[in-house]
């Protein structure tokens, strides 16, 4: 695997090798950092994250990975660039290259970090945008890859919003590497219909199958994997809340519907996640529409079967090995 120099904006640009590759790559690094074994590669290599949406778990994943592999870390925040206000990003693009040797960037359009890669000198690496979210399925992979021992034809059932980032990027990742991916959701919340198509024909090849369905008992029978996002993403006006509750509630993965996808079924979820009333947003959305929680119970999401916080540290160990292997 020789991926130096390269960007990471989407799993699509990838191949099958190279994915799990990077899977390697980070096992190797979780193994050495719970073992104390030091992997300062990048000594005094220097990366700028820029966040135009908040973020905890991918933010802390990107500096304690520079941190790890010995390098140093700028961070700028939604609001106090220029970015975008009074700089282009052509133009940022280009100040950031004469100093720093990777840039990471989360915001909006996912032509916007592409934008940022064409402009840039330097490896440019897709934090979230409204299409895609790369690193976060590389986390998914090699949780499932360590809870199941393999990942050629695992079943994942994604339920809720499905023509978003999560979604879309769970599916390029499962057709990439040969799992069953489901998506279900009312019909008008299915993947965009272009990227559907780019994704059967990476199928074809890698033997995976897609399905959509509309009906989430039939969608999780014999599931591996029951996957969910939030109903409401970053930069989404709170006015859709009321029209995503009534749409998404029958998805909400709860007791029964990981009884009717099996014992051995797991609960995903990228985090964050409204399952209780423990936030300021939980807790305005469940005064307004009497609910205690969101896209998933409280009780799925504390049980023995939630690996959400192993897909949370796994987010540190995939993203050190993506810069890793670009820098
Ligand atoms: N899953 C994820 O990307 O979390 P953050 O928004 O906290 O970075
Ligand atoms: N769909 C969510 C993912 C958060 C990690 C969002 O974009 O807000």
């Amino acid at each position: 695997m020789n991926l130096h120099g390269k960007d990471f904006l989407t799993l699509l640009d990838f191949s099958e090798e190279e994915i799990l590759g990077l899977l390697d790559l980070a096992a190797e690094f979780k193994e050495k950092k719970k073992a104390g074994i030091r992997h300062r590669l990048y000594e005094d290599k220097n990366i700028a994250l820029i966040f135009e949406k908040t973020s905890t778990r991918t933010r802390c994943a990107f500096e304690v990975a520079a941190y790890d592999l010995g390098m140093r870390v700028t961070y700028l925040d939604p609001v106090s660039s220029q970015i975008g206000k009074k700089e282009s990003i052509a133009d940022t693009a280009r100040v950031l290259s004469r100093m720093f040797d990777g840039i990471e960037y989360r915001g909006f359009g996912q032509s916007i970090v592409e934008e940022l890669a064409e402009y840039a000198s330097v490896p440019v690496w897709n934090g979230l945008t409204n299409e895609f979210h790369p690193t976060q399925v590389l986390a998914d992979l090699l949780t499932i890859r360590e809870h199941f021992g393999r990942l050629k034809g695992i079943k994942l059932v994604y339920l809720g919003d499905a023509r978003y980032n999560m979604a879309d990027s769970l599916m390029v990742g499962c057709a990439k590497l040969g799992l069953h991916f489901v998506a279900s959701a009312p019909d008008a919340y299915f993947p965009d219909k272009a990227l559907v198509e780019k994704c059967q024909g990476i199928a074809a090849k890698s033997g995976a199958v897609l399905e959509f369905e509309t009906d989430p008992v039939k969608a999780v029978k014999d599931a591996d994997v029951l996957y969910t996002d939030v109903w409401v993403s970053m930069g989404e006006p709170a006015e859709i809340w009321a029209e995503r509750i009534r749409d998404l509630a029958p998805y909400q993965v709860n007791d029964s519907l990981m009884t009717a996808a099996g014992p051995h079924a797991v609960f995903f979820h990228c985090l964050p996640s409204f399952h209780d009333l423990k936030t300021s947003i939980g807790r305005e959305m469940g005064e307004r529409f009497g609910r205690t929680e969101m896209e998933v119970t409280d009780q799925v999401f504390e049980s023995s079967r939630s690996l959400v916080f192993d897909q949370a540290e796994n987010r540190m160990h995939t993203i050190k090995a993506v810069m890793a292997a670009t820098l």
